[in-house]
């Protein structure tokens, strides 16, 4: 059941960006390839787009619609994952020629596009959260943003990720950083969004957690590919997945108390068994 909530949540926020990026005015060609490379990268079929799907779901779990700030937000979320992801299959760090199914961007375009439509997507999602209906709650979300994506977020994490020599105590950190805390932001983001501290913690624990075993199902979907896959850091497949249940069990009891939480409790079980 999930699945088909996720295949037909794939279909309306592909229409979503694709009227967002109809409203991207162009005038001449270098502006023209620049948004075709992004539009290339930002919509794709075989995405499955679990980070709008999970700030649209955190806010039905809140009790509220899928506003115009709520789909804001969520396009904002997936243009940073998108942007991370164009910069992580360059050649200067993961050197991967396929992202989704089909060429990576800078494949397809070319390095130096890639690197541009990377960078163009980045300040679009900052450009997008500007534009939420109460200017302090824009720049808070702003804010949080900047962090998810700096020194203490994404970069923090791909840096570690990228480094001659990972301690073991790093591990957590680095995917924490460089996928769990886009996640957290996904469902903290909304308590911002909605002025409703007091869930604050519950959605931290649900999103942190959640965002560390989403990489850790990421490396086994993997096969270790790389040196520092959490494979490579248990010592056997079945204690990964151990702690894979452990994390989401986590998520489950962050969010066992709130009142619409059926679909977010059925992605843990999804997400567990995930083959994409
Ligand atoms: C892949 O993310 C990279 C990670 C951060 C684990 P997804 O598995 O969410 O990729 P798409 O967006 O569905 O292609
Ligand atoms: C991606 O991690 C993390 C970010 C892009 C921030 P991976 O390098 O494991 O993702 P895939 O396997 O290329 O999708
Ligand atoms: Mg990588
Ligand atoms: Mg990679
Ligand atoms: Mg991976």
């Amino acid at each position: 059941m999930l699945k088909e909530a996720l295949k037909l949540h794939t279909t309306n926020f592909i229409n979503i960006l694709k009227d967002f990026l109809s409203g991207v005015k162009v005038e001449n060609s270098g502006e023209k390839r620049l948004l075709d490379a992004i539009s290339y990268s930002l919509i794709n079929s075989n995405a499955k787009y679990i980070r709008s799907f999970l700030v649209i779901e955190t806010a039905k779990m809140l009790g509220f619609n899928t506003t115009e700030d709520v789909k804001k937000l969520a396009i904002a979320t997936e243009m940073i994952h998108c942007y991370s992801l164009i910069h992580d299959d360059l050649p200067a760090m993961d050197n991967s020629n396929f992202r989704r199914g089909v060429d990576a961007c800078h494949i397809k375009f070319g390095e130096s596009t890639a690197i541009m439509a990377g960078n163009a997507i980045q300040v679009m999602a900052f450009d997008v959260l500007s534009s939420i209906s109460k200017p302090e709650i824009a720049l808070k979300l702003i804010k949080e943003m900047a962090n998810v994506c700096g020194l203490k977020g994404i970069l923090g994490g791909q840096v570690i990720d990228l480094s001659p020599k990972l301690k073991e105590e790093e591990f957590d950190e680095m995917n924490y950083k460089k996928t769990g805390v886009l996640i957290e932001f996904c469902l903290n983001s909304v308590a911002i969004l909605f002025e409703t501290k007091e869930h604050v913690s519950n959605l931290k624990m649900y999103g942190k957690n959640l965002g560390i075993a989403y990489q850790m199902q990421d490396d086994i979907l993997d096969e270790g590919e790389s040196e520092y896959s959490y494979i490579n850091h248990f010592k056997t497949r079945d204690l990964l997945k151990k702690s894979l249940k452990e994390r989401l069990k986590t998520c489950e009891e962050a969010i066992v108390g709130f009142n619409f939480n059926f679909t977010l409790l059925d992605l843990l079980k999804f997400l567990e068994k995930r083959t994409y």
